[in-house]
């Protein structure tokens, strides 16, 4: 079977960790990566090992790749995905999917018409602490009446986009939008939210929200995400309330499962793992390439990722307005 030939658009941060988990992946060739610096290109091509350095998508194209990483900013992922699934070209998107709803719509609609497959990077699905959260769910082992989540950041400086809301598209379309993913995978599609919003220490958004959620499936959340918090430990948890049971997460590291009165706790600790491993890198990459080859379901489609935009605009929305959003008028 031939190889699936692989380009990398935007060589930073987070295109440096799938290119080492492709790399080592028989089934795929690193053919091309891109970038608007020609150094950071020519970097990231060296270490992928046969790749060609090229400024642009186009050129991708041309070297003639079967699926392309899109790894550029937020509010640059669009473009480049449309391009691709209008092309036929696999497509590898980091998030967010887009950061308006019209586009993470036109993203849909293309991905609907294209013969090629979408798939947005969520990690956190398959990352060790959450599997284990989906699983006593999932098999009915808990069943989530309550559920506290709390995803801060340190500050908003590093990259020094992630302080731009014009290049973010807002606070929430960074680490905050991997959460708001993660409610809807565990507990199902949202039904009302709620949401107060300040404008604490950034000069240019709001950087404080307190939300209240309702799901379909019954479960009721409180979500607090905070832009400036200094990185203390865990700066994300997860804690979902069952009959006398609990399980809690902290960070990627740790899952605490109290199954009931009088029964030991358990906890796994994944601290030792490496971190492409620990944060769901290696799976997401592996079920893409699969997705490719062998007709599977690509981890996470458009259809999914138009659902989580919709949800981040209507707690933006609440926050903007003082405004409950109910989602059952929108469905
Ligand atoms: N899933 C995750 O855990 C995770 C982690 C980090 C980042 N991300 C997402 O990945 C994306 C990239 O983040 P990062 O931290 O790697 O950023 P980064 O700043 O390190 O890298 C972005 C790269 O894109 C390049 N670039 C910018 N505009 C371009 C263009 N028009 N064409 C080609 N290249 C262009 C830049 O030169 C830079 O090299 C963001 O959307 C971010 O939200 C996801």
């Amino acid at each position: 079977m031939s190889k699936v030939k692989i380009g990398i658009l935007g060589a930073g941060g987070i295109a440096r960790v799938h290119t080492n988990i492709l790399k080592r992946d028989e089934r795929v060739e690193i053919i091309g990566i891109a970038d608007i610096s020609e150094e950071r290109a020519a970097s990231l091509a060296q270490e992928a090992g046969q790749a060609t350095a090229v400024k642009t998508l186009e050129e991708l194209f041309d070297l003639g790749v079967d699926a392309v990483y899109v790894t550029t900013p937020n509010t640059l992922h669009v473009e480049p995905v449309l391009k691709c699934l209008d092309n036929n070209v696999h497509v590898f998107s980091e998030k967010p999917m887009a950061t308006s709803l019209a586009e993470a719509a036109q993203i849909r609609e293309a991905a609907a018409r294209s013969s090629a497959i979408y798939n947005l990077g969520m990690n956190r699905r398959y990352a060790f602490v959450y599997k284990k959260v989906k699983e006593v769910i999932d098999s009915g082992e808990l069943s989530p009446f309550l559920a506290h989540i709390k995803m801060n950041r340190g500050e908003l400086l590093n990259p020094a986009w992630t302080s731009h809301p014009e290049i973010t598209g807002g606070y929430l379309y960074e680490t905050p939008f991997h959460l708001m993913d993660m409610c809807r995978y565990l507990f199902g599609e949202v039904e009302t939210v709620y949401c107060e919003g300040r404008q604490n220490i950034s000069t240019s958004e709001i950087d404080t929200f307190a939300i209240m959620l309702t799901f379909t499936s019954g479960t009721i959340a409180n979500f607090v995400t905070y832009a400036h918090a200094g990185w203390s430990f865990p700066f994300e948890s997860l804690e979902v309330y069952g009959k006398y049971s609990t399980i809690a997460t902290q960070e990627l590291e740790k899952v605490m499962y109290s199954p009931g009165l009088n029964q030991p706790s358990q906890l796994s600790d994944f601290f030792q793992l490496s971190t492409e491993d620990k944060w769901g890198y290696v799976e997401e990459d592996r079920l893409f390439i699969d997705a490719i080859l062998e007709g599977t379901k690509p981890p996470v489609d458009a259809e999914d990722g138009f659902r989580s935009i919709q949800l981040l605009e209507a707690i933006y929305e609440s926050a903007k307005t003082g405004k409950h959003i109910d989602f059952r008028e929108k469905v």
